[in-house]
C-alpha cells in the first residue's frame, strides 16, 4: 500500500505507538488525525507535531464513536485508513481477592470492544474510497498469553481472530486490513510492570518498531509481527507448551509478592 497522500485516523494517537506512527505518516506526507481521552495528551502531541489533528475521544464509548465518525468524515472526507491503536495493560492477579476489581473488562471495552466498533462505523465510508484500510494493532501476545495480564492478551487474542474473520469478508472490497503485532516496546504502556518481570524481555525502540511496521505496510504484508513477535507466533505453533510454560514464569513473581 502507498504510504503517501493518504488521510489517516489513528485511535490512541497521544502517546507511544500511535505518536510515533503519526509522526512518521505525517513526514511522508499524509493528513493525521489522532484521538485520545486525556485534553493534556492531545494538546501536547499538538505542540510537538503542529501538523497533527487531534480530537478527544474515548474508543470504549460507542456515542463517541458514532460522534467522531460524524466529525472526521465531515472534516476529512477523504479518510481512507484507519488505524485502530488505542489500548490499555494491566497486570491483574486473578488470586487476591481484595485486589479484583470491578473494571476487570476495562480492557475488552478498549481493546476489543473499540476496534470493532470503530470498523463497523467507518467501514460505508471506507468502502467508498479507492484505496482504503484498516489496521488493527494487536500484540505479539495474540499468538501466546503473559498470564499475568490475563484479561488483555484475551483481548488481543481475540482481536487477532476478529482481524482474519473481518479480511475475509472485506475481500471483494478495495478495504485492505492489516494486523500489526508489536513486541514488547519501549512505551508508557510497559511503565507499571515490575522490572523484575520484565527481565530477559527485549524491548523494542519505538522508533524501529513504527518502521518496520510501515515497511511491512509498504509491501503489502496483512499480518506484520516485528521482532519477538514472529518468535511467539512460531514458537506458538512449533512448541505451544514450552512457550507457554516460558510466559508463565511472569505470574512466580506476582505470587510470590507481598499483598
Ligand atoms: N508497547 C508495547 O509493548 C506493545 C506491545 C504490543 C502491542 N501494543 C499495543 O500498541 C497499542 C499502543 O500502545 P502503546 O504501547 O503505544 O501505549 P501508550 O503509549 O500507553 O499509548 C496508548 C494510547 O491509547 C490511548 N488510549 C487509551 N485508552 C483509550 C481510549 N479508551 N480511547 C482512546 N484512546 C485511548 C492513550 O491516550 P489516553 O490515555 O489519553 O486516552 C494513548 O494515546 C496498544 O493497542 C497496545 O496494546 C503495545
Amino acid at each position: 500500500m502507498q504510504l503517501t497522500g493518504n488521510t489517516i485516523l489513528i485511535t490512541g494517537g497521544t502517546s507511544g505507538i500511535g505518536l510515533e506512527l503519526a509522526k512518521e505518516l505525517i513526514g511522508r506526507k499524509n493528513t493525521v488525525v489522532i484521538t485520545g481521552r486525556k485534553k493534556e495528551k492531545l494538546d501536547q502531541a499538538k505542540k510537538q507535531l503542529p501538523q497533527v489533528h487531534v480530537i478527544r475521544s474515548d474508543v470504549s464509548q460507542a456515542a463517541e464513536i458514532q460522534a467522531l465518525l460524524e466529525r472526521v468524515t465531515g472534516e476529512f472526507p477523504d479518510l481512507n485508513i484507519l488505524i485502530n491503536n488505542a489500548g490499555v495493560m494491566r497486570s491483574i492477579n486473578l488470586v487476591a481477592d481484595k485486589n479484583s476489581k470491578d473494571d476487570i473488562t476495562d480492557e475488552i471495552d478498549i481493546n476489543l470492544k473499540g476496534p470493532i466498533r470503530m470498523a463497523q462505523a467507518f467501514l460505508p465510508h471506507l468502502k467508498r474510497k479507492p484505496h482504503s484500510a484498516i489496521v488493527n494493532v494487536s500484540s505479539g501476545l495474540a499468538f501466546v498469553p503473559l498470564p499475568i495480564s490475563p484479561v488483555y492478551c484475551a483481548t488481543k487474542a481475540a482481536l487477532h481472530s476478529f482481524t482474519l474473520s473481518l479480511r475475509a469478508q472485506l475481500i471483494r472490497t478495495n478495504v485492505r486490513v492489516f494486523e500489526l503485532a508489536p513486541p514488547a516496546t519501549q512505551t508508557d504502556i510497559l511503565s507499571d510492570f515490575d522490572p523484575e518481570v520484565m527481565k530477559g524481555v527485549s524491548v523494542m525502540k519505538v522508533g524501529d518498531m513504527v518502521k518496520a511496521a510501515l515497511e511491512g505496510m509498504e509491501q503489502d504484508r496483512l499480518e506484520i509481527r516485528p521482532g519477538q513477535s514472529n518468535q511467539l507466533k512460531f514458537m506458538s505453533r512449533l512448541a505451544p507448551e514450552f512457550i507457554l510454560k516460558q510466559m508463565s514464569r511472569s505470574v512466580d513473581h506476582m505470587l510470590s509478592a507481598p499483598g
